[in-house]
């Protein structure tokens, strides 16, 4: 059997900087037809000046592939005119609590000084991303935010704000309460739980933040995304970090699996017999959630089994050494 993905997506992507864009963007570039770039590069994605820099770095390396970076900037508080200039050339703004997670130490520390950024943003319809996560005990973490994304998406009705690579029960509740909450899902929380990454040896390559949950929380991702909820869309998260940051004391945080996504997604919805929901996930539905039409793209996917590598370069990626059901047969625009 054989599916074609119409301008597949991801919604949620780290490509990172330098010499790592020549493994990370013809990846990505070669299997969607555009992704989300996260901002949090060593010195933050925050002025126009150094996205058009990053901008430029990525295509470099997409070697004419028909891909559209999406490009975001790292939340602080930008001023009008800034908002303004920026708001072509960016899809959203992306914020992080300080210290949060990898890179996020120039984050928001203080939730009431951003209140006229965020004003701003949603008079000039800016999408908000947000990692979600407290500074509390490390399950509690996301949950304890919810309180934080119910104040936002009531007291800015109009601002479109994202809860990014949400891991629990309550979060998939809470995104109905609220017309402006969407939401991205990762691969590897709809597959993995907090057992994977400790219950028998470690396993640094399935270390990220948020850290995968509880069987239950895993089960209402699969529920949801699975019943095709329509705010909703895929965002790998896919953050490749280099064996010595992973294999060591102080192992950073980040699945590395732009390499599977497609593939392992077909997969696991075949697997719960709903293949034709999968368009809707990684397409459809952030097409209309954020009013974005991608480039024209299809994705041939082939039930024909291959063996994921071990390395892409030096980094470990998710499912390393297994083999999957479906391949990426042939892009075509
Ligand atoms: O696991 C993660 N890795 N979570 C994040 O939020 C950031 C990412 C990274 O940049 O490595
Ligand atoms: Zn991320």
């Amino acid at each position: 059997m054989d599916i074609t993905l119409e301008s597949p997506l991801d919604m949620h992507l780290h490509l990172r900087e330098g010499d790592t864009l020549d493994l990370t963007v013809p990846l990505t570039a070669d299997h969607f037809a555009g992704a989300v770039i996260m901002p949090n590069l060593v010195a933050p994605v925050d002025s126009l000046n150094n996205l058009r820099k990053y901008r430029q770095a990525i295509e470099s390396y997409c070697h004419g592939k028909n891909f559209r970076p999406y490009m975001t900037l790292f939340f602080k508080n930008y001023s009008r005119q800034e908002l303004e200039e920026c708001r072509e050339h960016i899809l959203g703004i992306k914020l992080y609590p300080a210290g949060i997670t990898t890179q996020s130490e120039a984050g928001v520390s203080d939730f009431s000084t951003i209140e006229k950024t965020l004003e701003d943003m949603q008079e000039l319809n800016i999408p908000l991303l947000v990692h979600g996560e407290s500074n509390g005990f490390v399950l509690d973490r996301e949950r304890e935010f919810l309180e934080v994304y119910r104040s936002l998406a009531s007291r800015f009705p109009d601002l479109h704000i994202i809860m990014e690579h949400i891991t629990t029960a309550d979060t998939v509740q809470l995104l109905d309460e609220f017309d402006n909450l969407s939401a991205t899902v990762t691969l590897h929380h709809l597959m993995i739980t907090l057992d994977d990454v400790i219950g028998d040896l470690l396993r640094p390559d399935l270390f990220c933040k948020p850290v995968a949950k509880t069987p239950r929380d895993r089960e209402a991702l699969r529920q949801a995304v699975f019943s095709g909820h329509p705010k909703l869309m895929f965002g790998s998260d896919s953050a490749p970090h280099p064996r010595h940051k992973k294999e060591c004391i102080g192992c950073a945080a980040g699945v590395f699996s732009a390499p599977v996504a497609l593939p392992l997604l077909a997969q696991i919805f075949e697997d719960e017999g709903c293949l034709e929901l999968l368009q809707g996930f990684v397409s459809a539905n952030a097409c209309r959630r954020y009013d974005i039409s991608p480039p024209a793209k299809q994705i041939l996917l082939t039930q024909s089994p291959w063996q994921v590598p071990h390395y892409y370069k030096n980094v470990s990626p998710f499912f390393a050494g297994q083999t999957l059901r479906w391949s990426i047969n042939s892009s075509f625009s």
